[in-house]
């Protein structure tokens, strides 16, 4: 099966898991874009939709979706987002397309968070995939300098700017052991708005799609 069937298979199999009255959190990525297209047909079970990214919302829109501000809904009953890497502590690696600080608001503000992704990314040791970190522009150097002084490589994200005004540094060379360490730490950094590590923040379902079909794991504890 490639790459593109599987996110279909994965993201079709989330309709049998929402809920009536549902008040939905919609991520951002591929996978979620496939998603979005699938979502008009349980619409009826869904009450209202919160978006992490202006992607997503025109997407939501484009399908039939009135999209609202979280602030008028308080907590979601349910956050669907995909991955860059995922562990099986269903930690994360995210940001790989920018939104992972609205990403992260919505994952916290969250009664189930549901990844999906395709088999591709799931790993042992997060880290190959370079760690995106939003920073306030006049921090660019400021940040940058830490991260080298932590190991890391920033790469300044070439002509990028988040949906919240700010640039990304996407780090290369972290082997992430202790994620919640690190979360920590690099958020600990003046000028970070947040980085792409979901420790604090994982998922607490996973469903992934491979050769065999979808499979639904939860975090090791
Ligand atoms: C967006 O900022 C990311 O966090 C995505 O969730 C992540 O990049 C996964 O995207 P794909 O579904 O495109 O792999």
């Amino acid at each position: 099966m490639d790459q593109i069937t599987k996110k279909h298979k994965v993201a079709e199999s989330v309709l049998d898991l929402i809920d009536n009255d549902e008040i939905l959190g919609i991520g951002s990525g591929s996978t979620v874009n496939i998603l979005i297209e699938y979502l008009p047909k349980v619409k009826n079970k869904i009450s209202r939709v919160v978006s992490s990214s202006l992607k997503s919302t025109e997407l939501l829109k484009a399908n039939g979706f009135e999209v609202v501000d979280l602030k008028s809904v308080g907590k979601l009953s349910k956050y669907v987002d995909g991955a860059d890497e995922i562990n099986k502590y269903l930690q994360m690696i995210k940001g790989g397309g920018g939104a992972l600080t609205r990403e992260k608001i919505l994952a916290h503000n969250s009664n189930r968070f549901i990844c999906i992704v395709d088999d591709s990314k799931k790993v042992s040791v997060l880290g190959t995939f370079p760690l995106p970190i939003e920073v306030i522009p006049i921090a660019q150097s400021a940040v940058a300098l830490e991260v080298i002084k932590m190991g890391g490589r920033p790469v300044l994200r070439e002509n990028f700017t988040t949906d919240n005004g700010n640039i990304i540094l996407d780090v290369h060379n972290f082997m992430i052991s202790e994620p919640l360490k690190l979360e920590k730490k690099i958020n600990n950094i003046p000028g970070v708005v947040t980085n792409g590590i979901f420790a604090l923040n994982h998922a607490d379902m996973l469903l992934s799609a491979s050769d065999d079909g979808v499979n639904l794991s939860e975090p090791i504890v």
